[in-house]
């Protein structure tokens, strides 16, 4: 026992310079939760611990982040604000309004920032001018994530190109005895298969009208009435037991060979890679069939808290370098399914599937098809965000018909 607690007691003196040395540290508040975002966060983590900075790791599970950011409202009225927390587009700005950000404007001069980084990100990015927050990546919704093996067994030969084509594929999939598609009810991930929907039905100028100008003619049009249409045709495509999952399980069901499609953002490429699944071979990755050409993006950002304290102020620097860093927004992104937040940094690296995103992406910049996801706060603020939720999700359990909904959705723009 004695012996026990000296060699404990010697330990800890010789852990002591260990410690001194990593006595800068940044607290990190997230919701990377699920294996493949956890491989992802883990790059970031191990960079910083090589340049001396300690990691406190502040994980709120949810995805989409409603429960990450329920706790940041928390955290900043108790006055103990996190060094960075992860933060997706107008939520950014909402911070930034009340003062509760810092200003990044030196290091971004210094590392030109302005140059590398895309000006939609730029747009969330910076407040009045100021860089508040760091892009960690870009990442897009409106995809589908296929099992091959299932497909094959259900006799889907070809990649479906259209709706019809999409839902035809579905159904011999569920004939075929597995699920058709594997889907999480949450709220945030109804949201997320909606973005495709409204894309792969009414195209971009429709996307933007609707769900950035908030027209209540497009909201209450008969392109809405059939976007819900369609998203009752995928509700008759889930399995009973959807309520409440995770996407990553829903992801998992796919991984497994349970079921044959996820309409998720690229972040369920990181459970097939976490998975060791290779695309081409065991899962095929294609743009929710109607929408190919367009994009709906999210970045992830880390917004920078204002800290005090020059030890405090000097390792949020160091976090946000890091984040910027080329090599690591490579690296990063290879093990997160999405693709970088700048435009200088090679796909050498990236599997098919994000060679693919990184094309799209750059495509859509220029032919000015990239829109900003709706379900992940980069279309609307979080109050009209949420109240589109609500519809969407209430509509999907069969709550309200397509016709309440389209109604739905016009009060809900304006909330
Ligand atoms: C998104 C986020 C992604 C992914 C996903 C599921 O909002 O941008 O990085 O983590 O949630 O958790």
């Amino acid at each position: 026992m004695l012996r026990n607690s000296m060699t404990l007691a010697i330990a800890a003196v010789l852990a002591a310079p260990a410690l001194a040395q990593t006595a800068q540290q940044v607290e990190v508040l997230h919701w990377w939760t699920s294996g493949g975002e956890a491989a992802a966060l883990k790059v970031l983590k191990s960079n910083l611990e090589k340049d001396g900075v300690g990691w406190k790791d502040s994980p709120i599970a949810g995805g989409g982040g409603e429960q990450a950011m329920t706790a940041l409202r928390a955290r900043v009225s108790a006055g103990i604000p996190p060094t960075a927390v992860q933060m997706l587009g107008f939520d950014i700005h909402d911070w930034a309004k009340d003062g509760r950000l810092a200003n990044l404007n030196d290091l971004a001069a210094k590392e030109g920032w302005d140059t590398s980084v895309p000006p939609a990100l730029q747009k969330f990015s910076k407040f009045n001018g100021k860089w508040v927050s760091v892009p960690v990546n870009i990442h897009s919704t409106n995809w589908v994530w296929a099992n091959k093996e299932v497909l094959a067994k259900a006799g889907v030969t070809a990649e479906p190109k259209t709706w019809d084509e999409f839902i035809a594929a579905a159904e011999k999939v569920q004939a075929a005895g597995f699920v058709a598609i594997a889907h999480g009810g949450q709220p945030w991930q109804e949201a997320t298969v909606f973005d495709g929907v409204v894309l792969a039905t009414g195209g971009t100028d429709f996307y933007r009208k609707a769900f950035v100008d908030l027209d209540s003619a497009a909201l209450g049009s008969a392109t809405m009435d059939k976007v819900f249409q369609r998203m009752s045709q995928l509700r008759k495509l889930v399995d009973k037991d959807f309520s409440g999952r995770d996407w990553n399980v829903a992801s998992g069901m796919v991984i497994s060979g349970k079921a044959g499609f996820q309409i998720m953002g690229d972040w369920a490429k990181g459970e097939f890679v976490n998975a060791k699944k290779v695309p081409g071979k065991d899962f095929l990755c294609f743009r929710v069939p109607g929408s190919q050409g367009t994009v709906s993006f999210n970045s992830d950002q880390f917004a920078m808290f204002l800290v005090k304290g020059a030890d405090k102020v000097a390792a949020q620097q160091k976090l946000a370098a890091a984040i910027m860093d080329k090599g690591f927004q490579s690296a990063f992104n290879v093990v997160k399914g999405s693709v970088p937040a700048r435009t200088d940094v090679s796909d050498k690296d990236f599997d098919d599937c994000g060679k693919r995103g990184i094309k799209d992406l750059a495509e859509a910049a220029k032919k000015n098809t990239l829109v900003g996801s709706i379900a992940h706060g980069h279309a609307v603020p979080a109050s009209i965000k949420n109240a589109f939720y609500d519809v969407i999700t209430r509509h999907f359990n069969g709550q309200i018909d397509d016709k309440k909904a389209v109604a739905g959705m016009v009060a809900a723009a304006k909330q």
